[in-house]
């Protein structure tokens, strides 16, 4: 059945060329602004002078080496910077990693418990937050217009998803001439973890919502036609905007309003990037297409239509299950991604690590409550 829903979403997008020009403008004149960044890439490619030149003379202080996966242990040494200098604006110049430890910081500066992991795993409630302003430069995971923050715990070797309203950037900018500097295996990463969250609230059941079907097709259709291009030539702008816009709608909330959702492969794929350190795209394509083949009964109505209307297949109903399935890894393998996890060396061992986890926390995933632990078992057992 079609749910009713509720949708509203208060990020304000900037998008294009020179865009980050407007930066001033979105940042109250009085703002204490603490500018998180990642590795460095923002020194390479301009951005960091951009972002300086559009806020001159604003107070700003600064905090790098937010890691991919970000981390917990290094996200709090910004909490306390942040503390301690009394910030009372966030500014993320970077990717997702950037973004989500940014929205984290934002809401464990404020958090006056004793133990700030627990406003990740949920034991703890985000009651306030310092508000978010970001410069998006690398497209892939939506998080410049969602809620959400994967979070990485070091010592514990966790991976895990928090979110809350409160952690909205307020603005995002997203100029895509930021990404040329990205290198080719962040591009695919970020078009397969694209393609993926469109799976994820497409690829379940058949409830009759056409808008979020057929939006969720385009933005399939569009990835899988810009990969080759935006691949082919980095800046090829169009291509690039296309890309970056598509990564934003995948994760943005509009095509799940009302509608089934999974997300069993990123939960899956979240342990194994926590176990082995595998970039989360890659990490999907290994899940993805073993949990289609495994579940392909239960999904079967949407794999046919996904066959027909994303694939422009033909054949039986048989036929357009396993040519859809195909067409899914094939997709993976021409970004250069794996879709076995014995291609990272990966064994019995994990998975067995993997189940015990998910059996300790009785966790059950999908959008039928139905991938038990040892499901998840099967799926990473055909992935090995
Ligand atoms: O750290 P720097 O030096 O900036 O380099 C980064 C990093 O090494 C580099 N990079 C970013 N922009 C660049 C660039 N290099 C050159 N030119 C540029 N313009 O790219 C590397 C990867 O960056 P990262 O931010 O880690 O990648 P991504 O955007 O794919 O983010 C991945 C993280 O997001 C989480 C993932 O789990 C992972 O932790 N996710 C967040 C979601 C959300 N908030 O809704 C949903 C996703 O499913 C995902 O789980
Ligand atoms: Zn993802």
């Amino acid at each position: 059945m079609f749910n009713n829903f509720v949708y509203q979403n208060p990020v304000k997008i900037l998008f294009g060329k020179g865009q980050i020009a407007q930066l001033g403008k979105q940042i109250p004149n009085d703002a204490k602004i603490l500018l998180t960044y990642g590795g460095g890439s923002i020194f390479k490619n301009g951005v960091y002078e951009q972002v300086k030149q559009a806020l001159k003379d604003r107070n700003i202080i600064e905090f790098g080496g937010i890691e991919a996966n970000p981390t917990y242990e290094t996200l709090m040494q910004a909490v306390e910077l942040g503390r301690r200098e009394n910030i009372d604006y966030l500014l993320a110049v970077g990717g997702g990693s950037v973004l989500d430890g940014t929205k984290f910081i934002a809401a464990a500066i404020p958090y006056d418990g004793e133990d700030a992991w627990q406003l990740v795993t949920g034991k703890a409630k985000v009651k306030q937050a310092i508000p978010i302003g970001s410069v998006l430069t690398l497209p892939a995971t939506g998080s410049e217009m969602n809620f959400f923050a994967v979070i990485s715990r070091k010592e514990t070797h966790e991976k895990k998803g928090m979110g809350h309203p409160l952690l909205y950037p307020a603005f995002s900018i997203l100029d895509p001439e930021t990404t040329y500097s990205l290198p080719q295996k962040q591009i695919a990463n970020g078009i397969a973890d694209a393609f993926t969250h469109v799976m994820e609230q497409y690829m379940t059941y058949p409830v009759n919502a056409e808008i979020q079907d057929r939006m969720a097709e385009s933005v399939l259709q569009t990835l899988i036609a810009v990969a080759p291009k935006t691949l082919g030539n980095p800046t090829d702008y169009e291509a690039r905007a296309n890309f970056m816009w598509a990564a934003t709608v995948a994760l943005n909330g509009l095509i799940s309003v009302g509608v089934p959702q999974d997300w069993a492969t990123h939960e899956i794929g979240h342990e194994l990037t926590a176990a082995h350190g595998i970039d989360h795209a890659r990490t999907l394509a290994v899940v993805l297409p073993h949990l289609l083949k495994i579940k392909k009964e239960d999904k079967s109505g949407k794999l046919i239509q996904y066959a027909q209307r994303v694939w422009n297949l033909s054949g039986t109903n048989d036929e357009l299950i396993e040519g859809a399935i195909q067409k899914t890894i094939d997709f993976y393998e021409s970004l250069d991604i794996p879709t076995k996890a014995n291609a990272y060396g990966i064994g019995q061992e994990t998975v067995d690590k993997i189940v015990k986890r998910f059996e300790e926390g009785k966790v059950v995933l999908g959008e039928r409550h139905d991938i038990t632990p040892e499901v998840v078992g099967e799926i990473l057992g055909m992935s090995i």
